[in-house]
């Protein structure tokens, strides 16, 4: 059997689950994760090397002879690290492969009106919409004149999940338009996208597709967005995954699968974008209809700690076919357990917060998996914080309430100084 030597790029709890599920494959050849925490060092090699530094992808991929590149994080490939790889590649005579999309492609997250325009295009069902920039900023005005609150404002570019405001009351949201325009959230904002506010659950679907309309459904999960329990307080990257959520029934995948999936990637190929990688559907439910609230070019964090442990197959030959786009897998095998993922933070997050907090306690327990996120090996060998979102216990159940409790125990079961976590993660979903 040919072994294939992969480098996975990111740090956070996503790559530490899409880390330990690659690492239990029989093709795996030399593993390395860069620049990676504290724990994906027990499923690979760690990196010190900043995904986005391409030069310095490039020089690993060389130096350790990696066949397969898997782009955990937006942010390169936003800024064309596949191109960037592909010339570097081409130039050396050396075949890679790469899971991510170009520039291209990746502007589906990149960018929220290209995101938008070609929703509407391809007849994808989403919130109306338009985009507004300092030239025009009297016609946001009218638009959001004939919107009801609350108001949605997005900043076109990425800005760290951050880049959204909904509104409640008219003038508040003019000023808003007004001081995003004027650089709140930096270049991101130059640009400013008013939709209609949508009312439903949301929920997360991801797709692996080989660029050539052949394509894998994951597993559906949900997240948990906000700090507090009973969704109140700031948003966060998530503090909490259920997977699959209730409202993620046959019917509505069926939905998904025609009315979104089908059309996106259609969209692609009449677009020529050769999308080889994973698609990430935002959608949120609105009576029994789906709708994309958002595109990610990604898998979610931290949907990926509940998503990874229920694929049964080996996910690496799939990764490998991705990579060729030819994708010849049509079904993967997963597993018929709920898995709940609760996320530990740092306290204080999202907002300020402090680093360096030894982790003490059972980091392995005998039925969770905990996923390190923002951790790191300190000077004398302890494991301490390095980020807000710091772990994630994940743990399979008969149902959702079954699963969570496991995760509790687990979590019962570490410390760190400010350790926090939400109580209630999948409990709507009880209902
Ligand atoms: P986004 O970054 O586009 O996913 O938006 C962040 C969050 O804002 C989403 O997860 C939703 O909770 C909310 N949101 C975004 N767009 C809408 C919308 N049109 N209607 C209702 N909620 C929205
Ligand atoms: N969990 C949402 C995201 O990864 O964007």
């Amino acid at each position: 059997m040919k072994t294939l030597n992969v480098l996975l790029l990111g740090s956070g709890g996503r790559e530490a689950a899409i880390a330990w599920k690659l690492s239990q494959s029989p093709r795996m050849g030399k593993f390395f994760i860069a620049p990676g925490n504290a724990g994906t060092g027990s499923f690979g090699t760690n990196l010190q090397l900043k995904p986005t530094d391409f030069d310095a992808v490039y020089d690993a991929v060389r130096a350790h002879d990696i066949d397969l590149v898997v782009v955990g994080n937006e942010d390169p490939l936003v800024e064309g690290l596949r191109e960037a790889l592909e010339n570097k590649a081409a130039a050396d005579g050396r075949e890679l492969l790469i899971v991510g999309p170009g520039a291209a492609g990746a502007a589906l997250e990149g960018s929220k009106d290209f995101a938008k325009h070609f929703m509407q295009k391809y007849d994808i069902p989403t919130a109306r919409y338009c985009t507004f920039t300092a030239e025009n900023v009297e016609e946001g005005d009218r638009f959001l004149e004939s919107l009801q609150a609350p108001y949605v404002l997005k900043a076109d570019g990425l800005a760290a999940g951050k880049g959204v405001l909904i509104i409640d009351n008219l003038d508040e949201a003019k000023k808003s338009l007004r001081e995003m325009l004027a650089g709140q959230f930096g270049a991101a904002s130059a640009k400013v996208v008013i939709e209609e506010f949508l009312s439903g659950i949301e929920c997360s679907v991801f797709v692996l597709t080989d660029g050539k309309g052949g394509y894998l459904v994951l597993p559906p999960a949900k997240d948990y967005k906000r700090v507090g329990e009973g969704d109140t307080g700031l948003n966060t990257g998530g503090m909490g995954s259920v997977c699959p959520p209730p409202i993620a029934d046959d019917a509505f995948m069926a939905k998904v699968d025609e009315r979104i999936i089908r059309r996106t990637l259609d969209g692609l190929l009449k677009e020529g974008i050769d999308y080889r990688g994973f698609i990430f559907l935002g959608l949120i439910r609105c009576g029994d209809e789906p709708f994309v609230i958002e595109y990610n070019v990604r898998m979610g964090d931290p949907e990926t700690e509940s998503v990874m442990p229920r694929i049964a197959s080996d996910l690496l030959p799939v990764l490998e076919e991705i990579g060729r786009g030819d994708l010849h897998t049509k079904h993967l095998d997963i597993d018929p357990r709920t898995a709940v993922a609760v996320m530990a933070v740092s306290g204080g997050y999202p907002e300020a917060y402090e680093k360096g907090k030894p982790i003490s306690g059972n980091l392995s327990p005998e039925e969770s998996i905990v996923f390190h996120a923002g951790t790191r090996t300190g000077a004398d060998g302890t494991i301490e914080t390095a980020g807000g979102r710091v772990l994630a216990a994940v743990s399979y159940g008969d149902g959702i309430e079954d699963a969570a409790a496991r995760s509790y125990k687990a979590l019962e079961g570490i410390r760190f100084d400010g350790m926090y976590y939400r109580r209630d993660i999948g409990k709507d979903l009880l209902r």
